[in-house]
């Protein structure tokens, strides 16, 4: 069966589903996207659910089948997303049993899921399969405050911060907050990655790692990326 990588966070705006995306990519992933508000990884993706007229994950969960993901250039396998996964009625434990099921028929070695912030049926479903559990997070007070509770909550599970949109001198302060959160525990912080402008404005629908060569203003964040996609190999083995 594949692995299972589960983008997650409480707080909203992190970096998920831009770590998701990079991801997806670097492992040769399908990305499941459990995302109901546009703006994700079905967005930069280029599909419109909207203007389709089945909701792939849905239909999977009702029928029981597994979805057939969707191939592009340049950009990982996708199931895509949906307004209509906000108030979808499939508890957490049927979530999860899919997603098992999805993992072991798909030809690949790893699954990513993005999730919504918070809390929901959807998260919490594949949170119970994940392999790992990559959380970003900005090195600031209250993206850390959140994090202390998100740490403290989830301690059990197989939890990796990913210290998100990091400035060339981050904050020492901020640093030692983070170190203080997870002492103790076996939660560990993966590469972090580089604050940029770029990766907010970009437009492209191929991953910032597909591209060859990469944009030197984006070399920083996608060699970090990579340092991260290393990371969750060698953490899940
Ligand atoms: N390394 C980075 N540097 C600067 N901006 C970034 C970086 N990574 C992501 N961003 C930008 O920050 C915003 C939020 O990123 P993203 O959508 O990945 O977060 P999210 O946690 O998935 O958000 P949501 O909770 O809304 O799903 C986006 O505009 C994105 O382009
Ligand atoms: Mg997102």
């Amino acid at each position: 069966m594949a692995n299972i990588v589960v983008c997650h966070s409480r707080k909203g705006g992190v970096g998920k589903s831009t770590l998701a995306y990079e991801l997806s990519w670097l492992l040769d992933a399908v990305l499941v996207d459990f995302e109901h508000d546009g703006g994700g990884v079905t967005a930069t993706w280029g599909y419109r659910p909207l203007e389709r007229l089945r909701v792939p994950v849905l239909d999977a969960l009702e029928s029981g089948r597994t979805p057939r993901p969707l191939k592009g250039f340049h950009k990982p396998r996708l199931v895509p997303g949906h307004p209509e996964l906000l108030d979808q009625p499939h508890g957490q434990e049927d979530v999860a049993t899919a997603l098992e099921q999805w993992a072991g028929e798909w030809d690949t070695d790893w699954v990513v899921v993005d999730t919504h912030p918070g809390a929901s049926a959807l998260a919490h479903g594949a949170l119970m399969v994940a392999n790992v559990v990559m959380v970003p997070s900005p090195l600031k007070v209250k993206d850390l405050a959140a994090l202390e509770h998100l740490v403290a909550d989830m301690a059990d599970y197989p939890v990796v911060i990913s210290p998100s949109m990091v400035p060339a001198t981050p904050p020492p302060q901020m640093v030692a907050r983070l170190e203080r959160a997870i002492e103790g525990t076996p939660v560990q912080v993966s590469a972090p990655i580089p604050d940029s402008r770029t990766v907010g404005t970009r437009t492209k629908r191929v991953a910032i790692t597909s591209e060859s060569p990469v944009p030197k203003k984006l070399e920083k964040v996608a060699a970090a990326f990579d340092d991260t996609a290393k990371f969750v190999k060698e953490y899940v083995q």
